[in-house]
């Protein structure tokens, strides 16, 4: 790694400890609400959703299948959503007549949610909602379903906890804030 974050860490917006916290409530709840499902498959759409799910998963009680998608919204090095969603790998078990809750990072402009929303939804599953861990609901664009969400928060460029600055940093256990000028000097300082 190039350069440390704490050079460019601007706030800590949740910390690990109120994140952890509120991850643990959604999956009791989910667990509440699908037990009497047969067949709930969460599904993760990587990358930035992986860590939510993995922490989640050990909180949901009932039975249940995990799976996968990758989709691209926003190419590497950019933070404007292009309005193109790209599908670069499918989930491969049918979800037809199965609970399909699709578990994201951050909901932003919505239009890759509404994108897979749509893919998803003609594959006749029994039922499909979404659980995102934030919500920057500024910034929607496209009107998405949201069923939970862990934290609404400001139009604020965060990072951490699966979600990349320049496909670093995912593995940080907290929610932090950029300080944009302070890491475009970190980024020219560490030039590698
Ligand atoms: C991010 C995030 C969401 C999406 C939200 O993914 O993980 O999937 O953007 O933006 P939207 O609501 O404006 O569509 P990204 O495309 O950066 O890919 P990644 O998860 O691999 O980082
Ligand atoms: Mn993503
Ligand atoms: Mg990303």
């Amino acid at each position: 790694m190039c350069h440390d974050y704490e050079e460019f860490l601007e706030e800590v917006l949740i910390p690990e400890e109120i994140l952890q916290q509120r991850v643990a409530e959604l999956g009791a709840q989910i667990s509440r609400d699908y037990k009497e499902s047969e067949k709930l498959i969460l599904l993760c759409i990587l990358r930035g959703g992986v860590m939510f799910l993995t922490d989640l998963i050990r909180h949901v009680t009932i039975p249940h299948m995990v799976d996968f998608m990758a989709v691209s919204s926003y190419g590497a090095g950019s933070r404007q959503s292009t309005g193109q969603v790209r599908i670069t790998l499918d989930l491969n078990t049918s979800i037809e007549n199965c609970d399909v809750l699709i578990v994201e990072d951050i909901i932003d402009s919505g239009r890759t949610l509404a994108s897979v929303i749509n893919l998803l939804s003609a594959r006749k599953p029994r039922s499909l909602a979404v659980c995102t861990l934030l919500d920057k609901a500024e910034r929607r664009e496209v009107e998405v379903p949201l069923r939970y969400v862990g934290f609404t928060i400001p139009n604020k460029f965060v990072f951490g906890y699966g979600l990349d600055l320049d496909e670093l940093y995912r593995n940080l256990p907290f929610i932090g804030v950029v300080n944009e000028e302070k890491y475009q000097q970190s980024r020219m300082r560490h030039e590698c």
